[in-house]
């Protein structure tokens, strides 16, 4: 059974999700210097799949007879994935990946247990499927977290 909780936490994992594709893509494209590339490089994989997120939870959404919401409902929260003032400042945008990354598992994990208190199980898989994504993209950033050089 449904509950507004859930739809709440899917809409709002939505936009989130879809405020990351923006900001993974945009970092993606401007940072510079050697350090850059690989970061750029993962960034630019994970626009893919945080879009496949926005995909699995407004189609969920759908299926619980909900419509994802548009850009009219959009709010702007991840201050600290702005591109960068300075293009090369890669940690800035590691940190800012963090955060995120720390946001939407906080989300996800929500998400989880609202579903399971309502005995909706298909709910709670679309949780675990991204929640797994999320762990491993936190991951790998927190490596690159450890080797890149502080600014
Ligand atoms: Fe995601």
């Amino acid at each position: 059974m449904t509950t507004d909780e859930i739809t709440d936490l899917l809409t709002e994992a939505y936009i989130d999700e879809l405020e990351t594709v923006m900001n993974y893509l945009t970092n993606a494209i401007v940072l510079d210097g050697v350090h850059a590339e690989e970061v750029k490089a993962s960034l630019e994989e994970d626009v893919q799949e945080e879009l496949g997120h926005a995909q699995m939870l407004g189609e969920r959404l759908k299926q619980l007879d909900e419509s994802p919401p548009g850009s009219e409902a959009f709010e702007a929260n991840q201050h600290s994935l702005q591109p960068p003032e300075d293009t090369t400042d890669v940690q800035s945008v590691i940190e800012g990946v963090l955060e995120a990354e720390d946001d939407a598992m906080e989300t996800y994990r929500a998400l989880h247990k609202a579903a399971s208190d309502a005995n909706d199980p298909v709910t709670e898989d679309v949780a675990v499927t991204i929640l797994a994504d999320e762990e491993a993209h936190h991951t790998e950033f927190r490596g690159f977290h450890k080797e890149f050089p502080q600014n």
